[in-house]
């Protein structure tokens, strides 16, 4: 869902019948989104994309943590503390969940062995550590620790991991994630003061038609997933047009804003979804005011449920959060910084910290595997000198 691009053999219009040098016709395949007036793609296919045989569904259905749902209170999870395992797809813990918002951690440690499509939504994916490729029919997209990746809803992909460990947060909107309204001017294209530019986005490189002897396909819809067989390479590309694919950003490419005094978390706004604001907290100067309070105000964000991804770097607000922590404020009662942090923060002049942040807009559960790496002495935090 972002400007127009292309690559490979493409007809001179759409839908005009195109054939290879030996006089076969070529397929289409049409990715759209939200009707007429959304993003789409075209695929040009050796073989029909549609021929998919069901072999089975399996239920995975997001269970919510009995005890969370009585509990309002500021929670940790570690996600460090969960073992590498299995692959990109079947590794997934899903930790936090609402009607649209699904936040799940991936810590694999081996390459997908089939294709997969999420058809519940859109997946931004933050890579904490690790690297390799997303491989699918718009090519591979290379992507390495401390980058988004954004898999789009419906498009098919493997996810191919380099050796070594893997970690990264996955954040699927069943409503869509894209690049904030505000950020664009009237024709679509990203303002000079938005965060970043264009380029600062890659895109897959086109590899042609590919055949890994894959055959098999798992499409992940209404919580459950439905394995499909498929007759052909779904790789077999000669060539795609459209603004939906996956594309990676680094989130050293957001620029931040700074200021005299303390800005409100919409500044580092990076990316957004009706259900989530999603911010990069990277390292900048902090507030130049000679008697600014660089730490955030405590605060209650009546409407927000507030979750923070911990990267990398000390957190000014914070601590006994490490790399791979996740923090969950909920609305209804106020948060703020941990004891003597506010106090200290006063003259500090920068700042390493690294973290993703969403401003979630509906209440979060927490699943019961969330529960299993709870930090329990996270709200005692808040009381301890
Ligand atoms: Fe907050």
């Amino acid at each position: 869902m972002f400007e127009r691009r292309f690559a490979g053999e493409l007809p001179p219009k759409h839908h005009l019948a195109s054939r290879d040098a030996d006089g076969r016709l070529r397929y289409e395949e049409c990715l759209t989104r939200a009707g007429f007036d959304g993003p789409y793609s075209i695929l040009y296919r050796i073989e029909r994309p549609h021929l998919m045989r069901p072999l089975g569904t399996t239920s995975k259905p997001l269970i919510a943590s009995q005890a969370a749902s009585h509990s309002l209170r500021r929670r940790h999870f570690r996600s460090q503390d969960l073992p590498s395992a299995g692959t990109a797809s079947n590794s997934r813990v899903a930790l936090l969940f609402n009607d649209d918002l699904v936040l799940s951690v991936s810590k694999p440690v081996a390459s997908d062995d089939g294709y997969f499509v999420n058809a519940e939504g859109d997946e931004l994916l933050f890579i904490l550590d690790g690297r390799g490729i997303i491989r699918s029919p718009f090519g591979d997209l290379h992507y390495a620790q401390g980058d988004y990746v954004m898999l789009p809803k419906g498009v098919l992909h493997r996810v191919v991991v380099d050796s070594g460990s893997a970690h990264w947060l996955s954040i699927e909107s069943r409503s869509g994630i894209g690049i904030p309204g505000r950020f664009r001017n009237p024709v679509g294209q990203l303002r000079m003061d938005a965060p970043y530019c264009h380029r600062d986005f890659r895109v897959p490189e086109f590899k042609g038609p590919q055949d890994e002897h894959i055959r098999e396909v798992t499409v992940r819809r209404d919580h459950a997933e439905h394995r499909f067989e498929i007759p052909h390479s779904p790789l077999d590309a000669v060539g795609w047009d459209g603004a939906v694919y996956p594309w990676a950003f680094h989130i050293s490419n957001f620029q931040p804003r700074v200021s005299s005094v303390h800005l409100p978390p919409t500044w580092h706004g990076t990316f957004e979804s009706p259900a989530a604001l999603i911010c990069s907290f990277v390292p900048r100067p902090l507030d130049f005011h000679p008697q600014a309070v660089a730490c955030p105000y405590p605060h209650s964000s009546v409407d927000i449920d507030e979750v923070i991804f911990y990267v990398a770097g000390s957190f000014s607000s914070r601590r006994g959060v490490d790399s791979g922590s996740l923090s969950l404020h909920p609305a209804g009662i106020p948060h703020g910084p941990h004891p003597g942090r506010y106090e200290a923060s006063i003259g500090a002049k920068y700042t390493e910290e690294l973290a993703v942040m969403l401003d979630c807009t509906a209440r979060l559960n927490t699943t019961s595997e969330a529960s299993t790496i709870e930090d329990a002495a996270y709200e005692d935090s808040f009381h301890a000198q």
